[in-house]
């Protein structure tokens, strides 16, 4: 019966370049890697290996229960108020996943007095809380200020919440945020500011709302991922306690999830002080990311990531193949990943690269693309 329901559908994606395969990574593989969020390459630093082990000696292999019956540790406590300090918010909570977090902070703002506008391109756990939120949903054009304003000017609800990202996904661009704060605040709505792409890369590593002066603001939030810059796993909202209060009572993935292992909150934890004590990190990313855009013969990005438009789906994993082929593991972007349709190769940049693997992954690179250009 299964098999009668889904192969038509598997063969359909297959007839269009789409089908998604996993491709388990072997132990030891020696290969320059551009396609992990490892930003800023400490997935592998000592000191962050050291803590997640000291971690599991201490608390054991996983947190035990949701965070309001065993699963908050002191060392949960410890994470949250590093990375509120470090943000430059009032207080933080850390949920599973980044996925989690924006799940949770817009279905708990969110029903049917707060309407939700959401630029286009954000991304699909941001989407997923709309769905999830039973609110009105108005998905404005990207980065459209004016569009913004439009529909919050026009509401019948009480309360709004803006969804945007500071650094985007797939574009590697950034939200006009002063813009985006100053009328929000005009017109009595919340903005909530995605930084899982800008931390420890925007803003020498503080994120996108801090650089703009924004962090601390009583109408400006911030949703991050542990699983990029601070090379672990887990998620985490930053804003006034009165959020905080407020998401520890109404956020259903906090309260119904596994608190976040503890072993992950310490890597996150230790990583962040890397960051903090080696705060080039940010600033090699960034140089790391003008050269990959060069050999991919696009613009520099905003973040790490360097997206190549290619012709179609089949060319982008083409593209990949040929830089596998030639110890260089990049990524791809396709449909349904994509909010313009574009197919895109996926370069990441990390602070960790030496400039000889750097010259080398740029020659690969410009050599694959160049192929179907
Ligand atoms: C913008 C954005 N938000 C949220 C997430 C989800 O974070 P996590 O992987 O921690 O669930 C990601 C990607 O992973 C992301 O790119």
């Amino acid at each position: 019966m299964l098999h009668d329901w889904l192969a038509p559908k598997a063969a359909a994606l297959e007839a269009r370049g789409l089908t998604r395969r996993l491709r388990a990574r072997a132990a030891g593989e020696d290969l320059i890697d551009l396609a992990g969020n490892d930003y800023l390459g400490l997935t592998r630093d000592p000191r962050v290996i050291a803590a997640a082990a000291a971690a599991v000696e201490t608390w054991g292999t996983g947190s035990t229960a949701s965070r309001l019956v065993t699963g908050t540790t002191e060392l949960h406590e410890q994470l949250e108020s590093a990375l509120a300090a470090y943000a430059g918010q009032e207080s933080a909570l850390a949920f599973s996943s980044g996925y989690l977090a924006n799940l949770g902070i817009v279905t708990a703002l969110g029903g049917p007095g707060t309407l939700l506008v959401s630029d286009e391109h954000v991304h699909a756990s941001l989407v997923d809380a709309c769905r999830l939120a039973r609110s009105r949903v108005e998905v404005v054009p990207h980065n459209d200020a004016e569009a913004v304003e439009k529909v919050l000017a026009g509401r019948n609800e009480p309360h709004a919440l803006v969804l945007t990202e500071s650094v985007f996904s797939v574009l590697s661009d950034e939200a006009p945020l002063t813009e985006l704060a100053a009328l929000a605040l005009a017109h009595d709505a919340v903005l909530l500011v995605d930084e899982a792409h800008g931390l420890g890369v925007s803003g020498g590593g503080r994120g996108g709302v801090h650089a703009a002066g924004l962090a601390g603001l009583d109408h400006v939030v911030v949703t991050m991922t542990l699983s990029k810059s601070l090379a672990s796993q887990g998620g985490v909202v930053l804003g006034p306690s009165v959020l905080r209060d407020h998401l520890i009572n109404r956020a259903r993935p906090f309260i119904y999830d596994t608190g976040l292992n503890p072993a992950a909150g310490a890597a996150a934890l230790a990583a962040l002080r890397v960051l903090q004590a080696e705060p080039h990190r940010p600033a090699a990313v960034h140089a790391a990311a003008a050269r990959l855009a060069a050999a991919g013969g696009v613009p520099p990005s905003r973040g790490a990531v360097v997206s190549v438009p290619m012709p179609g789906p089949r060319e982008a994993v083409r593209a990949a193949e040929l830089c596998l082929e030639n110890g260089v593991r990049v990524g791809s972007f396709r449909p349904p990943s994509v909010p313009d349709g574009i197919s895109r190769v996926r370069l990441t940049a990390h602070a960790g690269l030496s400039s000889t693997d750097l010259d080398r992954a740029c020659a690969v690179i410009a050599d694959a693309i160049g192929q179907f250009s």
